[in-house]
């Protein structure tokens, strides 16, 4: 029996290790669904900190980490930002095909795997234009199952204005527990790393074999790379030097690469949307 329960232990595991690799999409392979990759490798097709630094969760109190059930236990599966005491953003390629009681949101806390509180969710509701095929619209709402109190190590993001415009190479502070690309680095403890706004149709065009970048999206990050998000870190905020949650982590080219800005979901193109569906 215990052996029974170590061989399946060992093989969840060795399933655990191998969903975690990175995919990378081939552009000379036939067109490939942007999202196909994102739904099977949930923690992104490329979404940690790269380059970035530890910080506490004071520094970010917004942030949570999305759980998924495994085995027994919940694990780190994305990022999220609190925009009210009952609500979180995340996106919506985190949530696709995932039931409430699968999840969990871990909040209040440096650490993905400990302190603070683990929440249950009451609602997921995803972008009903989200689009599998090119990412467009990765957004997703959820309701916690009660809501929070806030003190320093929980607080709501700021929200931009429908329609907020953002300028090009504007500072912004990513978040979360995703891949440091550095086994020296931890990603148990929360990171953080700036990024400059890219430029929309530079952007687009760098991606034009995955059909370009929409309207729902925004870039950001250095042409000459080593400081990004990454793996994990999907549906975690980046904000501006204002506090304006600007971008949700949604997809890109691994990480870090010089020439391939990460690709957000543009908040303020969906502020409405938000308020619709939240009262947010
Ligand atoms: C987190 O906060 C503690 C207490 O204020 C401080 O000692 C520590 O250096 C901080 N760590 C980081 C990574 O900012
Ligand atoms: C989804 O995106 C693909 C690729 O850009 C496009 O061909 C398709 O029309 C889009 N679907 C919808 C429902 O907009
Ligand atoms: C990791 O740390 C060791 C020892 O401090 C150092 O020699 C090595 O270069 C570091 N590796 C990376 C990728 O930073
Ligand atoms: C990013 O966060 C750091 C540390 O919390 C802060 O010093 C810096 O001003 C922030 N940058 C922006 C653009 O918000």
């Amino acid at each position: 029996m215990l052996v029974k329960l170590l061989t399946f232990l060992l093989l969840q595991a060795a399933v655990a290790v191998l969903a975690d690799v990175r995919s990378i999409p081939q552009p000379d392979q036939r067109q490939p669904s942007l999202i196909n990759e994102l739904v099977r490798q949930p923690p992104r097709l490329d979404g940690r900190i790269v380059g970035g630094q530890p910080i506490n969760i004071t520094d970010a109190p917004y942030q949570i980490s999305l759980q998924l059930s495994f085995l027994i236990f919940f694990k780190h599966h994305c990022g999220g930002s609190l925009i009210s005491k009952e609500w979180i953003l995340t996106a919506a390629h985190c949530t696709l095909g995932k039931k409430t009681n699968q999840l969990r949101v871990r909040l209040g806390t440096s650490e993905t795997k400990r302190n603070g509180q683990l929440l249950r969710i009451r609602k997921i509701i995803n972008h009903e234009k989200f689009n599998v095929s090119n990412a467009d619209y990765d957004f997703s709402l959820l309701q916690l199952q009660e809501p929070i109190e806030f003190d320093d190590t929980k607080q709501a993001v700021k929200l931009p204005k429908q329609g907020q415009e953002f300028k090009d190479g504007e500072m912004c502070n990513v978040s979360g527990w995703g891949s440091t690309w550095n086994s020296n680095e931890s990603n148990e403890w929360l990171r953080q790393v700036q990024v400059p706004l890219f430029n929309q149709e530079e952007c687009s065009k760098i991606y034009s074999r995955y059909g370009g970048v929409t309207d729902s999206m925004i870039c950001a990050g250095y042409s000459e790379g080593g400081k990004d998000s990454c793996k994990g870190d999907s549906g975690g905020p980046l904000v501006n030097g204002n506090g304006v949650l600007a971008g949700v982590v949604s997809w890109g080219i691994p990480c870090a690469k010089p020439n391939y800005p990460t690709v957000y979901g543009r908040v303020s193109f969906v502020r409405e949307w938000i308020r619709e569906h939240s009262g947010v």
